[in-house]
């Protein structure tokens, strides 16, 4: 029974081991669906350095935000550098370092942009350029306008007006649509025409104050051309506060075709301006075929067209309805971004749950483990020896019953033996003196001799009971040497003489 029971606790910690290997392995598998596992969480972070904030470009990220609807295993990180080179360099190191799957620039300028988008290219990061380009090929594909042929719009409307000034209100210099839009208009100019240009670099507020410092310092314009539609609009209130041109109107033209410049043509602020596309759909388009191995084109450059009076005004309405569509989205964006903030916060809290009950449940096999560890010792080290030492008590107990039963047959038998004596109860039971009395001793409590004398007054007692006998007789029966001995034995034994019994 001891053997039994050593082997069921001896199972104990091998069944535990096997039930938390188990538990832990269906824990494993919870955590992991709980730490990452979402359906529809982004699988693809791309980058976006853009340049400037301004409406174009506000526009921009619109139509890359709309697109991504389309591609939820995609996900936008976005930065701006506010016209700083330094700052977009250091912005694009930063993606690369996060190691982003895709980086969508759009340079602020070609050649001082461009090293940091080698870096990217070369660290094996898929970089879309976008609009402005940046100078040498190590880039992966870009879309964006024909700026030359906007230059040639502008020629086209300019020379319209036979003008003998013309007033370039020019981008920043060192921006491809800079360039391109100063060498398509000047290419496409006659001999004859003077083009002063002066740099608004894609501002508002820049080109108000250089067209009107131009203006103020006696400088002639019959029409002005702005390489965007911000800056179409700064040289038209510069105009209109110089005090030169009081009641005097200068046709304004503007690149790019957004709201504002819409608005300023249907106002009659400017004249005209060139749509200039910024087609952020196309570029999320274009990221997606590339993370997702697809075919796509390498180059893609977007068509452009004069918008005067008559189209501005369709234009506009339809544009106010992207917006409107816009802010819907932007709201239906912001929603569920909130949903997935609560989706994600409910994902901690399960999965702290999660670590909190496993933590709890490896404590609880811990402990479980070393108690039963701690009772198998305890078993080992004290129950067993106790029981063993019980056991062999009983038996040695045992063995004194056996020995005290067969003593009291023997001396029973030999009970009116004269003989009966200590040596001849030794030579019956084979033991030697000594070992008698120690064994006798230990089972009655008494030496041999009063064992014997006991039994020999218990017979006298019961033939004093049972017979006729007198005490003279049963004393010589029970081999007392006189009477008077076995009275006084008797009395000593049973507290009474035979004689009062
Ligand atoms: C917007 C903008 C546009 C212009 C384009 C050129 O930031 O200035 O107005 O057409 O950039 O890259």
């Amino acid at each position: 029974m001891v053997m039994e029971e050593k082997r069921v606790f001896l199972n104990g910690p091998v069944v535990s081991g096997w039930v938390i290997s188990v538990l832990m392995g269906v824990m494993m598998v919870v955590m992991a669906g709980c730490a990452g596992g979402w359906k529809g969480e982004a699988r693809y972070r791309i980058g976006v350095s853009q340049c400037l904030d301004d409406a174009w470009r506000q526009k921009m990220n619109y139509e890359m935000e709309r697109e991504l609807l389309l591609h939820p295993d995609m996900m936008l990180s976005r930065r701006i550098a506010y016209g700083s080179n330094a700052l977009q360099c250091a912005q694009i190191d930063s993606f690369v370092s996060e190691r982003v799957d895709l980086l969508i620039v759009s340079p602020n300028e070609a050649e001082e942009v461009k090293p940091a988008v080698t870096r990217a290219y070369r660290a094996g990061i898929p970089v879309i350029v976008a609009d402005r380009r940046v100078t040498g090929e190590e880039w992966t594909a870009f879309i964006g306008g024909d700026n030359y042929k906007v230059g040639q719009l502008m020629a086209r409307w300019i020379r319209e007006k036979k003008p003998v000034h013309v007033l370039e209100v020019a981008g920043l210099p060192g921006s491809t649509p800079a360039t391109l839009r100063h060498k398509g208009m000047t290419d496409g100019l006659p001999e004859g025409i003077e083009v002063h240009s002066v740099m608004g670099s894609w501002y508002r507020e820049e080109a108000y104050a250089v067209v009107s410092d131009y203006l103020a310092k006696q400088g002639e314009a019959d029409v002005i051309v702005a390489h965007n539609d911000l800056m179409a609009i700064g040289a038209a209130e510069a105009v209109r506060d110089s005090k030169r041109y009081v009641g005097r109107k200068i046709p304004i033209m503007g690149v790019d075709g957004i709201k504002p410049g819409l608005q300023a043509i249907v106002d009659g602020l400017t004249e005209c301006t060139a749509t200039y596309s910024s087609r952020g759909d196309m570029v999320i388009d274009a990221a997606a075929r590339i993370l997702h191995g697809e075919p796509y084109v390498r180059d893609t450059v977007l068509e452009t067209t004069l918008v005067d009076i008559k189209a501005a005004y369709p234009m506009l309405r339809q544009d106010e309805a992207i917006t409107r569509d816009l802010e819907t989205l932007h709201l239906v964006q912001t929603q569920s971004e909130n949903r997935w903030k609560q989706l994600k916060q409910d994902k901690r809290i399960l999965f702290l749950c999660l670590v909190v009950s496993f933590v709890l449940l490896l404590l609880a096999f811990g402990y479980i483990i070393f108690r039963q560890s701690r009772l198998q010792t305890e078993i080992k080290q004290e129950i067993l020896p106790q029981l063993e030492t019980m056991q062999e008590a009983i038996q040695l107990s045992r063995r004194d019953e056996a020995f005290a039963e067969r003593m009291k047959q023997i001396v029973d038998e030999h009970v009116t033996d004269p003989n009966l004596n200590v040596e001849y109860l030794g030579s019956m039971l084979q033991l030697s003196r000594t070992q008698l009395f120690r064994r006798v001793k230990a089972v009655t409590g008494k030496g041999p001799l009063d064992y014997i004398r006991e039994r020999r007054l218990i017979r006298a007692d019961q033939l004093l009971y049972t017979t006729d006998m007198t005490i003279q007789q049963v004393a010589l029966e029970m081999c007392f040497s006189s009477a008077s001995y076995f009275s006084k034995c008797y009395k000593e034994y049973f507290g009474h003489l035979p004689s009062e019994r």
